[in-house]
């Protein structure tokens, strides 16, 4: 034997390269550190479609200015283009936030990525500091490039292809960022296609209004700790104590989305939710600074 390495140490080595080749790629994953989004965490802030208030939604400038702002979460929507990339865009349909026709399925990414939606925040946000005429829309790999690992990332799975949870996760492999990343929707299915294919990766299964659904709150809180998610939004005109007690119950984290008024923000605060999506990060930040020390005050 080479060195006098003994055969059965060999055989040893040889048996554990062929388990390792063998385990599925999200075993492999799973082998990584411990997802840092794992409990106990600070409380979410999470810039919702990055700092939407300052700059248009889903775009590269709306996450430099949340981070600008101090967050460290992001929330982004993503669908899939005509070309199967994964694009960050929240409507059905590109107009009347762009003026493309169609839905980000009915063009390639090269189409998209020329398609302007910063005029439309210039106009419906008179009083916002920037202006952003000539901002265009990006693609899920654009923001993982520029940012990195200076997010955690709310990834909502916005439309219904069955192809999106796989593209998805192939851009957080290429990145090496499935520890930055928690998978939301509103959408039941895409998540538990995403949850089968990446039981690492947190889910946050979004709750719709009470409108918009079938069953309450407490229906889907259910539904999402049976299918071994890991957390739950709760719009922030629902949310309440009991809520929060039930989701804690069955080892679900709970947060808020929806937050239109600092009565929203400082409800899902008071209700001892774990965070929420917000247009104005700085707003909650400052909230959350300022009660620092006062005992018992902060979730
Ligand atoms: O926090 C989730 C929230 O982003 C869901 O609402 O309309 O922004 O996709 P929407
Ligand atoms: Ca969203």
């Amino acid at each position: 034997m080479p060195n006098g390495t003994p055969p059965t140490r060999l055989r040893r080595i040889a048996a554990l390269i062929a388990a390792l080749a063998a385990l599925p790629l999200a075993s492999c994953r799973a082998l990584a550190e411990p997802h840092p989004t794992a409990f106990p965490r600070p409380f979410q802030v999470i810039a919702h479609r990055g700092a939407s208030a300052y700059a248009p939604e889903n775009t590269l400038p709306a996450f430099r200015e949340a981070q600008r702002l101090g967050a460290v979460e992001v929330e982004l929507d993503v669908q899939l283009s005509a070309d199967d990339q994964v694009v960050l865009f929240h409507d059905s349909l590109l107009r009347p936030k762009t003026r493309q026709a169609g839905s980000v399925r009915d063009h390639p990414l090269a189409e998209l990525r020329e398609v302007d939606i910063g005029a439309w925040f210039d106009a419906s946000h008179p009083d916002a500091p920037k202006r952003f005429a000539g901002t265009k829309l990006a693609a899920l790999a654009d923001l993982f490039e520029e940012m990195g690992r200076a997010f955690v990332y709310h990834v909502e799975l916005k439309d219904g292809e069955p192809g999106l949870s796989a593209r998805v996760l192939e851009v957080v492999d290429r990145f090496a960022l499935h520890d930055r990343v928690i998978v939301t929707s509103f959408r039941f299915d895409q998540l538990v296609r995403m949850h089968e294919l990446a039981p690492e990766l947190p889910i946050c299964l979004l709750i719709l209004k009470a409108d918009r659904r079938e069953g309450s709150v407490a229906d889907w809180i259910e539904r999402a700790a049976d299918s071994g998610f890991r957390e739950v939004g709760v719009a922030a005109q629902e949310i309440s104590q009991e809520h929060v007690a039930d989701a804690r119950a069955r080892g679900l984290w709970i947060r808020a989305w929806s937050i239109k008024s600092l009565d929203d923000m400082e409800h899902a605060i008071a209700v001892g939710s774990n965070g929420m999506t917000i247009d104005w990060p700085e707003k909650l930040i400052h909230r959350l600074l300022e009660n620092r020390g006062s005992a018992g005050s902060l979730p």
